[in-house]
């Protein structure tokens, strides 16, 4: 598996970027911003993550995904861990993440990979999202921000 920058003229995986975020017009937004990089293997891109820089000295992971045949083999850790060294390359001094509070394995793979909730945006999903969004049994409605010193 090798992870890299997608190049300007590639075509970002937007099917892909849908997994972590089902509003397109969004995705379009930050991917058109923010620093694109993908996970490949023999050729075929399986992951994704966008970087957006947020405020002075800050950077976020805006959008992170794993094709769902190549999920639950360390891909999306290897994805954060590679976003972190990144962030640090270019010299931000934080690192952001938010996700659904549905989102009970995301919450479990951002801490064991070092982050640390830092607060909530309630109603965020309600606000931003036409469509009410069910995930593990549970409205998602608010965000769980998290944050990591880099
Ligand atoms: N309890 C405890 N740990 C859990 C749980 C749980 N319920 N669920 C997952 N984990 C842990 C796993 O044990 C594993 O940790 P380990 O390596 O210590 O065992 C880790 O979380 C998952 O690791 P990976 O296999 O690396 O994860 P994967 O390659 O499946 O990628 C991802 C994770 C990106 C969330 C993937 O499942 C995906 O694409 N999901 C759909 C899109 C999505 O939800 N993206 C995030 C939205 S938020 C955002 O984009 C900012
Ligand atoms: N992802 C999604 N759903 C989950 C997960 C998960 N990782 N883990 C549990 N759940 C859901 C189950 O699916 C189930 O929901 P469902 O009925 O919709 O399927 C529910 O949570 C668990 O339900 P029960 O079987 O009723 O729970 P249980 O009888 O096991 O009691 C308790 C839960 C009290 C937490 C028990 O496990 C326990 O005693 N744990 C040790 C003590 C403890 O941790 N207590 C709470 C500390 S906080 C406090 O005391 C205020």
């Amino acid at each position: 598996m090798q992870i890299r920058k997608l190049k300007n003229q590639e075509k970002p995986p937007t099917e892909l970027l849908l997994l972590a975020d089902p509003s397109l017009k969004l995705v379009n937004e930050y991917v058109q911003r923010g620093e694109n990089f993908v996970a490949e293997v023999s050729g075929e891109i399986v992951g994704v993550y966008v970087l957006l820089p947020t405020r002075p000295n800050t950077i976020e992971i805006v959008n992170i995904a794993v094709s769902e045949h190549e999920q639950g083999k360390g891909i999306g850790k290897q994805l954060i861990l590679d976003a972190i060294n990144q962030s640090k390359k270019m010299g931000y001094k934080t690192i952001d993440i938010g996700t659904g509070n549905s989102s009970v394995g995301q919450l479990a793979l951002y801490q064991k990979c070092g982050f640390r909730i830092s607060g909530i945006d309630h109603d965020f999903f309600v606000r931003h999202y036409e469509d009410t969004i069910i995930e593990n049994g549970i409205w998602c409605r608010d965000m769980i921000r998290l944050y990591q010193d880099l």
